[in-house]
């Protein structure tokens, strides 16, 4: 969610900050802009198009070693190239690049009306500018600090000033932003993805902290502009691939990716058939758990729901799984004996990050599941657990949601092995099916043809139907969210038995349900409801893993290798990854990037 990249050194600033933003795209935005300085003047370009459109917009600069690149997902006022960042203040002093929300803008701005400012956007970010203006005596680090001091919200911001071509100032709160240090140019970037190219030297910037960078120096400074050190760490780009490598897209080639993805989850915890958790939590603090709390968004909070089935079920361990942006408004009832689990691909999901900080206020246990390294949960969380899905560009969550569940499962027998309770063989048993996971997802995947066959019937439909019970219906929900998110098709997730209660008034003729069907308990159940949507008109696929399912209860049934029942999301959620997305490329939509969405929700 918006963009930040900037660049002092040697080079022409333009080529790094457009190689930086199209690396940012992932994150969602709708407008863009850059801005550099030629001879005290800046140059800035901003489009309402897509960043390569700032290509031909660019071309007639002059060249400059220093510059500020935005991507902006509109929040404060619509998509137009008057809101599009950067922004200057009134006489064209300074210039700022924002990420974040400025609560107490309106208030701002009267202030700087009363003084004789004018504004010429619908944004809050532009009272930033002019507030440096007024606070401006000399010295722009402390322009900067009087001026963050008066806001609000949340905010990263870059910062330049026009006659002075040698320095952009940095600082940050509650939206991330991250130093790179080279050898005679250094870097800001929202994530360090949109400068890896460059260096793999990261200094991170935490809240309230300022970084002055020069072509040659990045000096660092607390809330109260002392000067402090701060470790510059070495970025593994090892398993940081973000090219589409011949794929179409990123979404096709991550879900191309499950396979490894759950492989490289396993083989980091599962260790010669016995977890390994580098956690701190005592054995007798596992055994005294009272609840355990999972708390995400979107995605991640699916994922969190399977991580409830398993470990409720092997711990008898009451989970509540809470949506984040609800968990932090409500005063939750925390006890002291309590574990909270985050689970965020990104680690940068606002709502998420800030029940993290109401937890570690209260000093209650937590830990969190994240995918990127040396994220805002990363960095704050005690304990951190990894998901090994590495980078994920597609906005629709598909590799990061197979990795969370693999690694809730994993922590969940993990939990139950410590308490002792369930029998010992039933839970090396899942465990040895989980190292099958990863070929059988590969069948899975090899059987796209089926699925682009189904895809072709309901591009063109206006709902589907997601359903199924237990695990089934959790699958549902994540099936129902990849499709609508990214092919607009409205789609509803119903716990199969529930659907005679209201949502079956939606049935009609065609209406496409794809029903998951993996329990071998509750089959009866699900063949019951099945003929109900059926005899309403319901056109029906069925995905199973029960080699005795029925053949002529549905219009078709889409068989998945045998799978140990606990683990089945594993193997359901492939089909329904692959569906959304052929659904998406039939209707010539924007698969990586579907309107309206970011990567990262950095603000709430
Ligand atoms: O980075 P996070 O896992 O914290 O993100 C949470 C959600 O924003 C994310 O899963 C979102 O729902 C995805 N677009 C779903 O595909």
């Amino acid at each position: 969610m918006c963009g930040i990249v900037g660049y002092i050194g040697e080079n022409n600033a333009n080529d790094v900050l457009l190689t930086g933003l199209k690396k940012l795209e992932y994150r969602g935005y709708d407008s863009c802009g850059i801005a550099t300085i030629y001879n005290d003047k800046f140059q800035i370009h901003k489009t309402t198009n897509r960043i390569d459109s700032l290509v031909s917009c660019i071309q007639d600069t002059e060249k400059s070693n220093i510059g500020l690149g935005h991507t902006r997902w509109a929040t404060h006022g619509g998509v137009c190239e008057k809101n599009a960042h950067p922004h200057t203040d009134n006489k064209d002093k300074f210039v700022v690049v924002h990420n974040g929300i400025i609560e107490n803008y309106i208030e701002l701005k009267e202030l700087l009306k009363d003084k004789g400012y004018e504004f010429y956007s619908d944004t809050d970010t532009e009272v930033i500018p002019n507030l440096i203006d007024l606070n401006y005596d000399g010295n722009l680090l402390e322009a900067t600090k009087k001026t963050v001091d008066m806001l609000e919200g949340s905010y990263a911001l870059g910062i330049m000033k026009k006659d002075n071509p040698n320095e952009i100032i940095a600082t940050r709160k509650n939206s991330p932003l991250v130093i790179g240090v080279g050898e005679n140019e250094n870097f800001i970037a929202s994530d360090y993805s949109a400068i890896l190219k460059y260096t793999n030297k990261i200094g991170i910037l935490e809240n309230d902290e300022f970084a002055v960078l020069k072509k040659d120096e990045v000096s660092f400074y607390d809330k109260d502009l002392n000067k402090k050190d701060v470790a510059i760490k070495n970025i593994d780009t090892k398993d940081f691939d973000v090219e589409k490598n011949g794929y179409e897209h990123f979404m096709l080639k991550e879900i191309n990716e499950n396979s490894i993805t759950a492989k490289k989850t396993l083989d980091t915890y599962l260790i010669n058939g016995k977890l390994k958790f580098d956690i701190n939590l005592s054995d007798e603090e596992i055994k005294n758990i009272k609840h355990i709390h999972i708390v995400a968004c979107g995605t991640a909070m699916h994922a969190g729901l399977n991580g409830k089935y398993i470990i409720e079920k092997f711990t008898r361990i009451p989970v509540n799984v809470e949506v984040a942006s609800e968990f932090r408004y409500k005063n939750p009832i925390l006890d002291k004996d309590d574990f909270v689990i985050f689970i965020s691909q990104s680690g940068e999901t606002a709502d998420t990050i800030a029940c993290l900080q109401l937890v570690k206020d209260r000093n209650i246990k937590h830990m969190s599941m994240v995918n990127v390294k040396e994220s805002t949960i990363d960095r704050m969380s005690d304990n951190v657990i990894y998901t090994k899905a590495g980078a994920e560009i597609a906005v629709a969550s598909t590799k990061a949601y197979i990795a969370q569940v693999i690694l809730i499962d994993l922590f969940g027998i993990y939990l139950a092995q410590k308490r002792g309770l369930y029998d010992d063989e039933e839970l090396n048993n899942i465990l040895r099916s989980l190292i099958e996971i990863p070929n059988k997802i590969q069948e899975v995947l090899e059987e796209d043809k089926e699925y682009i066959d189904y895809a072709n019937k309901i591009s063109n439909k206006r709902d589907v139907f997601y359903l199924g019970r237990g695990l089934d219906y959790y699958v549902a929900l994540e099936g129902s969210l990849k499709l609508k998110e990214i092919s607009y098709i409205h789609s509803e997730a119903t716990q199969f038995g529930e659907l005679k209660h209201g949502p079956i008034a939606l049935i009609e003729d065609d209406t496409p349900a794809i029903v998951m069907a993996t329990s071998k308990n509750l089959l009866d159940k699900t063949i019951s409801n099945i003929k109900e949507i059926k005899a309403r008109g319901a056109n029906v696929l069925v995905l199973t893993t029960l080699k005795d399912f029925p053949s002529n209860v549905a219009d078709k049934i889409i068989l998945l290798p045998e799978v140990n029942e606990n683990l089945s999301p594993l193997l359901t959620m492939i089909p329904l990854q692959l569906i959304a997305y052929h659904v998406t490329v039939n209707k010539g939509l924007d698969v990586d990037k579907p309107r309206n969405l970011a990567k990262s929700v950095t603000v709430e």
